[in-house]
Order: structure tokens, then C-alpha cells, then sequence
């Protein structure tokens, strides 16, 4: 892609950043729609995020995408938050317009597109683990599908009150459950180190269940899942899926999803068994 002039600016915002995916397979997309933009990093400490953000505005960038620990302080500097942003009080994607900052998340949309690849969201019975702000995404994803919720959190006050705000069944151990739901959806943060154990007693889980962790990589919780028969799906597809839907709001242009799964597994982002999605 040649750049010249008129380069439109796109970016993440984080901290730490600099293992983000995003930047591969968002610059991939603009590539293929032949838009001349550039997708960069920019890691701004929780302190700056105000300053950091209205300078990239200032600047020129037109979009940003935000990630942790910023999603939730991000809400303070938006001049307009859409509801789902408001609801789940969180942004994952900033447009800089005429009336300033707008806030949006979709990361829940981002879920739920990752679900459908692999089961029907309409009605189905989940159970959702942990009830931190990505726990608040998928709540409101299965609110939007009527699915029938439980929910388990290791501290029970903080599941109490998202229960009350997106409609869930608290369970007291994620055992009560496992046995009664079609899907199992990992959103803590057990998985990240290599030598945590699956977060539920995975050898209640049943074959044709499937299995949902939000971590970018096989966790102990999927192997375990492969092992008792089954179905799996890491956090590959809601990354690719909430970035497709930032693009979106970004241009106006249908985001080439393809294209951006592909451009992950070029670069060899190693998602196994998601090479076989479509
Ligand atoms: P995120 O934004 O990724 O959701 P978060 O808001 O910090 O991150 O939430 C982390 C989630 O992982 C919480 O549900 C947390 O449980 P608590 O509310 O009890 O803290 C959960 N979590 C973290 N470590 C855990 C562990 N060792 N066992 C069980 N749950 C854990």
C-alpha cells in the first residue's frame, strides 16, 4: 500500500500493548478494501488516557480501539456513549467526529458472531464464568438472544448484581450447572498462565457440550473439553469479530472477516483449530 498525504490514522490504545493483534489483521482489511489507512499501536499509562486520547484526536486519528485497563475510564472523555457501551459500562472503539469523542463497544457483538460460527445463540442454556467487565459482554449478548443464563463468580456479590442487571441464575459452584446448558463460556482470568487448572470440574462436562474460552489460546479448560468430546472455541474469533465490527463503524464498509482471520493465521497467530472456520 502506497502512503502518501492522506493517510487516514487508526490505532489501539492499551497498557501494556505492544502483543496486540489487532494491528495485523485491521491493517489487512484496509489493504484488501484498497483504503488508505494505517492501524498502529499506542501504549498510553492509565494516568494519560485523557490527554493521550484527546492528542490522537487533535492529530488527526480517526479511530481508536481500547483495551485494558482503559475500557472502563474510557466512558469519562466520550462527549457521546452508545447504549450497549452505556449498559455494559464499557468501550472497546472510539470515532472522533464533529460532536467529539464517540464511545461504542462491540465486544459483545464480537461474541456473539464468534458463537453463531459454531451454535445457535437463540434460547440456548449457558453457563457464564466470572463476572468481570468481559463477563458484562457476554451477559448482554445472551440478553440479546433470550439465552437462558447461569452464571457462577469465585466472589458471589459481584455475580449477584450483574444477575440482577442482565437477567442470570447465580449458581454457588459452576457444578450446580454444567450439567443443564448447551454452552460453557470462560470470561475470568483462569487460563492465562500455562499452569492454571480449568476453572470447572472438567470432568463433569459432557460430550457435544460446547466450550467457550475468552483467552486467545488453548487453555487448560479446552483441552481438557477436547479430551471429554467436545465442541471448543478459543478467543480468536470474538477478537476478529469485535475488530470487524469496529471497522465497520469506522468506514461504513462491510469489514472482509476472511481477510482479517486469514491475515492472523499468515502471520502465524497459531489459533488451531480456527483455521477451519470459515
Ligand atoms: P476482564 O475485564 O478480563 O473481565 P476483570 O474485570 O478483572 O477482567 O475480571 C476478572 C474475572 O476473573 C473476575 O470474574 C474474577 O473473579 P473475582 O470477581 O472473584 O475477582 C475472575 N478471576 C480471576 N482470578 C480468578 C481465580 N483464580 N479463580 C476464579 N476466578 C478468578
Amino acid at each position: 500500500m502506497r502512503i502518501t498525504g492522506r493517510v487516514s490514522l487508526y490505532g489501539v490504545v492499551g497498557y501494556p500493548v505492544k502483543h496486540s493483534l489487532s494491528p495485523v489483521f485491521q491493517n489487512a482489511a484496509f489493504s484488501h478494501l484498497g483504503i488508505e489507512a494505517v492501524y498502529v499501536p499506542f501504549e498510553i499509562k492509565p494516568g494519560d488516557l485523557e490527554d493521550g486520547v484527546k492528542g490522537l484526536m487533535l492529530s488527526g486519528v480517526r479511530g481508536l480501539n481500547v483495551t485494558v485497563p482503559h475500557k472502563e475510564a474510557v466512558l469519562q472523555i466520550a462527549d457521546r456513549i452508545s447504549p450497549e457501551a452505556e449498559e455494559i459500562g464499557a468501550a472497546n472503539t472510539l470515532k472522533f467526529s464533529d460532536e467529539g469523542v464517540e464511545a461504542y463497544n462491540t465486544d459483545w457483538i464480537g461474541f456473539l458472531r464468534a458463537l453463531e460460527e459454531v451454535h445457535r445463540p437463540d434460547g440456548a442454556s449457558v453457563l457464564v464464568l466470572g463476572a468481570g467487565g468481559a463477563s458484562r459482554a457476554v451477559l448482554y449478548a445472551l440478553r440479546q438472544v433470550s439465552a437462558k443464563v447461569f452464571l457462577w463468580n469465585r466472589t458471589r456479590e459481584k455475580a449477584d448484581r450483574l444477575a440482577e442487571r442482565f437477567g442470570a441464575r447465580v449458581v454457588d459452584a459452576p457444578e450446580e450447572a454444567l450439567g443443564e446448558v448447551d454452552v460453557v463460556v470462560n470470561t475470568t482470568s483462569v487460563g492465562l498462565r500455562e499452569d492454571d487448572p480449568p476453572p470447572v470440574n472438567a470432568s463433569l462436562l459432557k460430550k457435544d457440550q460446547l466450550v467457550v474460552d475468552l483467552i486467545y489460546k488453548e487453555t487448560a479448560l479446552l483441552r481438557a473439553a477436547r479430551e471429554r468430546g467436545c465442541r471448543v472455541q478459543n478467543g480468536f474469533p470474538m477478537l476478529v469479530y469485535q475488530g470487524a465490527e469496529s471497522f465497520r463503524i469506522w468506514t461504513g464498509c462491510e469489514p472482509p472477516v476472511r481477510v482479517m482471520k486469514l491475515s492472523l493465521l499468515e502471520f502465524g497467530y497459531i489459533p488451531t483449530d480456527y483455521s477451519r472456520t470459515p
